[in-house]
């Protein structure tokens, strides 16, 4: 411990003002976001609909900046081409939607584009063990997934602990990222227990603050 880590924070635009989501991932680049997180719902994995891979393609107009998209679909297989097309640099699937998850990790890497699994709160780490070694990114669900600005579920951390704890373990080079229920006040927790991406929507585009300085704060709370 006591040797800094670097941190990765990415944006999630689904607190974003929709209306003007262009302006609002400049914002966020400018403001030195690492990735664009990006919530793609579709109404039957959780209840809302988002948005879908013509957004995607819209917004990569708008930064250069890595574009972090979370499928919380079911069936994503069936949408990985488009989405990868739209301009994804990293597409994360649910391990609840993929009875093979081999093969959907493998269809997303075979398109040039970094494969990410996730998990909901509910699910056992031990069922993307079997994974991790094929894997750009592991996505922990610190919420159950549907909705921004919910509170983080405090009995992640030991779950967050026990994945870094395997991929170091392993010495497997997947990125772990959190995502729900990121502030201020749990950001250097989850860090500690060893999540090394961010995922921030409600405490980035709907603080009050400007982006900015929501994202400075954010990152000022990991020193
Ligand atoms: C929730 C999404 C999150 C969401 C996080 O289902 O996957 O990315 O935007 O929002 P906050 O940071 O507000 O919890
Ligand atoms: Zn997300």
């Amino acid at each position: 411990m006591g040797t800094k880590v670097e941190v990765k924070l990415a944006p999630s635009i689904l607190s974003a003002d929709f209306a003007r989501l262009g302006e609002q991932v400049a914002e966020a680049a400018n403001a030195g976001a690492d990735y664009i997180h990006i919530d793609v719902m579709d109404g039957q994995f959780v209840p809302p609909i988002t948005i879908g891979a013509q957004v995607v393609a819209a917004i990569r107009k708008w930064t250069g900046l890595p574009l972090d998209v979370h499928l919380m679909i079911e069936t994503p297989e069936r949408q990985i081409a488009q989405f990868a097309q739209a301009g994804a640099d990293i597409i994360t699937v649910h391990i609840e939607t993929c009875p093979n998850i081999k093969q959907v990790v493998q269809s997303i890497k075979d398109l040039g584009v970094k494969a990410g699994v996730s998990l909901n709160p509910e699910t056992p780490a031990s069922a993307v063990s079997k994974i991790l070694p094929e894997i750009d990114l592991l996505l922990v669900m610190t919420v159950n997934p549907g909705y921004g600005g919910q509170p983080f579920i405090e009995s992640m951390l030991g779950k967050i602990a026990g994945l870094r704890a395997e991929l170091d373990d392993k010495n497997l080079p997947a990125e772990l990222e959190v995502d729900g229920g990121i502030n201020v006040e749990v950001a250097p927790g989850v860090v500690k227990a060893g999540a090394r991406v961010l995922v921030a929507g409600a405490a980035v585009f709907g603080s009050g603050q400007t982006v900015a300085q929501a994202l400075r704060e954010l990152r000022a709370s990991l020193v």
